[in-house]
């Protein structure tokens, strides 16, 4: 991807509002403050073309990025955001669970999780959800420069069986501060745009 060729094409809340471009799309879903917005800018080579935040709940639309003509990133609003309301809770549900199962441009979703933590259960929910629809999924896991190199196996393999992986899905480690997997990670998505 050339990087000088990402932006935000729109961000969007209701299905009319999903911007046509012909592309597939890669959703990126995870919690809140995982580092779904700094993948998108370490994934376009570029900062600040996602918006990120130390406070969680940043992300609140739908947020489609053109990933230099090639596909669509979409920044999901993170789950697992204390501080939302029921009634903001629901709203995100019905958004999300509307993208995620009747967009048709929607080809693989990346599910970011903390690879300092095993998977919450929101985390295995939406893994779960994904898989009952027959979603493809790359588990991405965040924030790998934290963990010492010699454990990152040991949690890798502690997140593929509480998601209770199914073998066909990829899991790396990732940090957005020294990108590593960065072009593992691309070709895994090579398959869907
Ligand atoms: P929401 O939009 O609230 O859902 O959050 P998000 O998932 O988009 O997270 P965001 O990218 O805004 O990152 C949250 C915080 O984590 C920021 O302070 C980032 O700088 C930090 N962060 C993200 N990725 C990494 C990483 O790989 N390593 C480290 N050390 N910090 C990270
Ligand atoms: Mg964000």
């Amino acid at each position: 991807i050339n990087p000088g060729n990402v932006d935000i094409i729109t961000s969007a809340v209701k299905p009319e509002h999903y911007p046509e471009t012909g592309l597939k799309e890669i959703a990126l879903s995870g919690r809140s403050n995982v580092g779904k917005s700094s993948f998108i800018n370490a994934m376009c080579g570029r900062k600040g073309v996602a918006r990120t935040s130390s406070k969680p709940g940043k992300t609140i639309t739908l947020n489609f990025y053109n990933a230099d003509n090639k596909f669509v990133f979409v920044d999901v609003p993170g789950y697992g955001y204390a501080k939302q309301s029921k009634s903001e809770r629901e709203k995100w549900g019905a958004m999300i669970e509307g993208y995620l199962t009747k967009r048709e441009t929607l080809t693989c979703v990346v599910q970011l999780v903390d690879l300092r933590h095993p998977p919450t259960a929101d985390d295995i929910s939406m893994y779960d959800f994904l898989k009952y629809y027959e979603m493809p999924v790359i588990v991405v896991a965040t924030k790998a420069d934290k963990i010492a190199r010699g454990k990152i196996q040991k949690h890798i393999s502690v997140i593929k069986k509480e998601l209770e992986m199914e073998p066909e899905d990829q899991i790396f480690a990732f940090s957005s501060l020294d990108k590593r997997n960065l072009p593992e990670i691309m070709t895994a998505l090579q398959k869907f745009v």
